[in-house]
């Protein structure tokens, strides 16, 4: 895959966006340093920081406050990960062990808590009432986001409605907001930054999709994820709705019993069940919808380098295989 425009138009915003991360992260208390260090130094695409520096500067912002407000977005999407892998009991992110892993899950829930808060001090020193309302409505949402999900575990009977409902809230509104304060940052109205929280959303959906197509088909090499984390917790992601609809009944009830017992035992025949489906097709299908949602709501922005890059990221959300 060809490198993403944003790359090279965002190269030195990325590095003081780097900057500004490790100048945020201090504390006191080693054991924060340390597991956050541990988390932020792995790594990370930092999409959702793109966006915000991306949607700014297509919008003709020429200042610096861009790289505080992208720290905080990926502050909390660090936050959200640390909660999420103790939740998911997962192993593995970004190619190296959890920080539940490393560290145990106290450790990883309470330097979650210490990165939330810390988004938060960074986000008020802003001053901007509207860049704090979107994100305390989307921190909330995405808890909300990732407590629906929680009570979706185990039920074979969760509705696609349901299904999509947890990606827009625990992933989805972070890219919302994302979308959101570049305009804000730039001084826009409310028109122009319902827009580009529009593209951040559907932007976000695909991505989410995807990612769950990933949790079945992906290489751990590329991810630094394990495949089969989702099933293992009986979560009912898209690929397995679209086998229960569509599958045979044999192929129904395999999955129905899967989602019910969680573990990682069916996985190869879940497995053979999606590919014979063509689920992971739908899927990807789906989240090609989306991306050209998130296109078409940024029609009408002047046409720049930058509005390019925002156009082109919906796809490589769709295409990626990390
Ligand atoms: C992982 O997000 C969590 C999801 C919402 C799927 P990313 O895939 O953006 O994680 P990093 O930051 O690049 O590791
Ligand atoms: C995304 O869901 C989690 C959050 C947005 C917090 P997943 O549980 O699928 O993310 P990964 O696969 O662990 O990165
Ligand atoms: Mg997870
Ligand atoms: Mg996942």
């Amino acid at each position: 895959m060809r490198e993403p425009r944003y790359k090279a138009l965002l190269a030195e915003d990325l590095a003081e966006l780097d900057r500004v991360i490790r100048a945020r992260l201090h504390s006191e208390v080693v054991l924060v340093r340390q597991v956050a260090e541990y988390i932020i130094g792995s790594g990370g695409k930092r999409l959702r920081p793109v966006v915000v520096m991306l949607a700014a500067k297509a919008l003709g912002y020429a200042g610096r406050h861009h790289h505080e407000l992208a720290a905080v977005v990926e502050f909390i999407h660090t936050a959200t990960l640390l909660h999420d892998d103790v939740v998911d009991d997962s192993r593995l992110r970004r190619g190296q062990d959890t920080a539940n892993a490393r560290f145990g899950n106290a450790a990883s829930v309470l330097v979650g808590d210490f990165l939330y808060s810390r988004a938060f001090q960074m986000m008020v020193s802003v001053d901007d009432m509207r860049v704090m309302q979107v994100l305390a409505d989307a921190t909330n949402v995405i808890a909300e986001g990732e407590v629906l999900q929680l009570m979706n575990c185990h039920d074979p009977d969760v509705t696609l409605e349901a299904y999509m409902r947890v990606i827009r809230y625990k992933t989805a509104r972070l890219f919302d907001a994302a979308g959101r304060l570049g305009a804000i940052v730039a001084g826009q109205g409310r028109a122009v930054e319902d827009a580009l929280g529009i593209y951040g959303m559907h932007l976000g959906t695909a991505f989410q999709l995807i990612d769950d197509v990933l949790d079945y088909s992906g290489d751990t090499a590329a991810t630094g994820k394990n495949v089969g984390d989702d099933l293992a917790e009986g979560k009912p992601t898209l690929p397995l709705l679209y086998v229960m609809q569509h599958g045979s009944p044999a192929q129904s009830a395999l999955v129905r019993q899967a989602i019910a017992a969680g573990g990682s035992d069916d996985f190869p025949a879940i497995l053979e069940a999606i590919h014979a489906t063509g689920a992971l097709e739908h899927t990807r299908a789906q989240a090609r919808t989306e991306a050209e949602r998130a296109v078409a709501a940024l029609q009408g922005l002047p046409s720049s380098a930058y509005l390019d890059a925002l156009l082109e990221l919906p796809f490589f959300a769709v295409e990626r295989d990390r």
